[in-house]
């Protein structure tokens, strides 16, 4: 394992990410980690990120000498570079000189284990206030900016390395080269790890976990919990039973898409619950955003208690339900276990998801993968590509798409409305570079319109697309305007009620992607 220690901010998954993408097996663990603890997972190589602390504040996270004489490589970058300089007896120093942002970096020594085959000349993403100014003895300072003396340095007899920019950013021309370059020759590693290794390790895992007990799977049609229930299939068959909720809050085709081809291609035991009608009594008259997502939410729990009793009592004489599959990705494992506090945005619920108070034992097969992984796993599986490369789709669904009350009327007229959208993005090949393109229909607004010969008064449907990598930022993607054109062409004319439709050109922050 490649371990990434975690000094804040969001750059320590992306770096994990990047070291998975060069096909070796990375985990993030917090800057309070004991380094003695660090070690006892005996790593390969330990990945220092950034943060946005300073080295000279009070409090700011501080790193153990230990770690720089262990004898494992090392790669410190922006905060981490600064620290290891700090802590090895270089100099960091408030100058005032800022960088942020896209830089021109210089490299000095051409016989560089990290800059060995890039240009002389490259850009890097630079965000720091402090600068390193002379670099710790025995170390080769190899690359510069115009603003910093020492923007990279190494000590190839040690394995230490580290540079003062993010080289796990895309505007880091040359960064995975870097990345790679650290881990293959500085670090000695074989790339090795693959999609293909997780799938057998966690067949055997289940296996052994689960033994002869039966487990149960909420489906929400999502990737997640359709690859960890394809994956749990794989290892016990016939024990596993999965749960279909339909609440009447998804897309046009979808449950279909689960009933049909997600059977089709796993041969998973599937039990379908069809609770419109409750949902929709229960969400009668409720305007409120956050109240909408507590009744879905608490009305899933309890449509899925009901098919978990009947499960049972099938089951019964024969094994009982013990376990519980969950598809909880790394993210939300890292996120969860950070304690930082995240403010509340929204309250999330994942409608593959269950409450605490639930006797189950959890199996979570995708708990040390991001979402390009879990995919992956799933097209290994065999899973249907319209499953494996879904975009996003919120828990609560439609419900928190329609701003206003949720009624069947206007999930029907909004359902057509998104089929519309989604299918015009597909034909345009817009799907991989558009992250999600939420569909929102204003059903209390209205506005004037005129179509054939009469005045219309109808509802405005909103266009969401946003680009992503995380969901944690987004921009509204820039999409072809012929391509807008005929969505809003085709929704206008096709689907009553509708007389306009409106780009969100909104990034998150400050809108989130969701209007609800
Ligand atoms: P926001 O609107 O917070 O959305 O910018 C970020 C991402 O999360 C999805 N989303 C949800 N997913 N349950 C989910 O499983 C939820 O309650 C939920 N709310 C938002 C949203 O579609 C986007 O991808």
């Amino acid at each position: 394992v490649v371990l990434v220690v975690d000094f804040g901010a969001q750059y320590a998954q992306l770096i994990a990410r990047r070291v998975r993408e060069a096909r070796v097996y990375s985990e993030i663990v917090p800057s309070t980690m004991p380094v003695a603890e660090m070690l006892a997972r005996n790593p390969r190589a330990i990945i220092l990120s950034g943060g946005p602390s300073s080295v000279y504040e009070e409090g700011a996270p501080r790193l153990d000498r230990a770690l720089f004489e262990a004898g494992v490589p090392v790669f410190g970058m922006c905060y981490g570079f600064q620290l290891m300089a700090v802590t090895l007896g270089g100099t960091v120093d408030n100058t005032g000189a800022r960088e942020y942002g896209r830089t021109p970096l210089h490299v000095s020594r051409s016989g560089s284990t990290l800059f060995e085959g890039t240009p002389d000349e490259q850009s890097v993403w630079m965000s720091h206030g402090d600068a390193c100014s002379a670099a710790p003895d025995g170390f080769a300072v190899t690359a510069s900016t115009d603003v910093v003396p020492v923007a990279a340095f190494e000590n190839d007899e040690k394995k230490l390395y580290g540079v003062q920019y993010h080289p796990e950013v895309m505007h880091s021309t040359h960064g995975q080269q870097i990345l790679e370059h650290f881990l293959y020759r500085g670090a000695g590693i074989e790339p090795s790890w693959t999609t293909g290794n997780v799938i057998e390790e966690q067949v055997a895992a289940i296996r052994e976990q689960v033994g002869d007990k039966r487990a149960i799977c909420g489906l929400s049609g999502g990737v997640d919990s359709a690859v960890a229930a394809a994956l749990v299939q794989r290892a016990i068959g016939s024990q596993l039973t999965c749960v279909y909720v339909d609440h009447g809050l998804m897309r046009k085709g979808e449950t279909e898409q689960v009933e049909k081809d997600f059977v089709a291609a796993t041969g998973v035991q599937l039990k379908v619950v069809d609770a419109q009608e409750r949902f929709l009594t229960a969400l009668a008259g409720v305007t409120d955003p956050e109240e909408k997502r507590k009744i879905i939410g608490r009305e899933f729990i309890r449509v899925f208690e009901q098919a978990q009793a009947e499960i049972i009592a099938e089951a019964s004489g024969d094994q009982p339900v013990e376990f519980l599959v969950q598809g909880t990705l790394y993210p939300d494992v890292v996120e969860s276990g950070g304690g930082t506090g995240t403010a509340n945005i929204k309250s999330h619920h994942n409608v593959g998801g269950l409450p605490e108070d639930l006797e189950f034992k959890l199996i979570e097969p995708l708990r040390k993968l991001f979402k390009d992984e879990v995919r992956m796993v799933g097209q290994e599986l065999g899973l249907p590509e319209e499953i494996v490369q879904r975009q996003p789709f919120p828990g609560p669904g439609l419900g928190i798409r329609i701003v206003g009350e949720v009624t069947k009327e206007r999930l029907d007229l909004l359902r057509e409305a998104d089929a519309i959208a989604r299918e015009e993005l597909t034909a345009a090949g817009l799907d991989r570079e558009i992250w999600q393109c939420p569909v929102v229909l204003l059903a209390d607004v209205r506005s004037v319109g005129v179509q054939g010969d009469g005045r219309t008064y109808g509802h405005p449907i909103v266009l969401r697309p946003v680009s992503s990598e995380d969901a944690m930022t987004a921009d509204w993607t820039r999409m072809p305007y012929d391509v807008l054109a005929r969505i809003s062409t085709r929704i206008t004319n096709e689907v009553k009620d509708v007389n306009r439709v409106v780009l969100d050109v909104t990034s998150k922050p400050p809108g989130t992607i969701e209007w609800e």
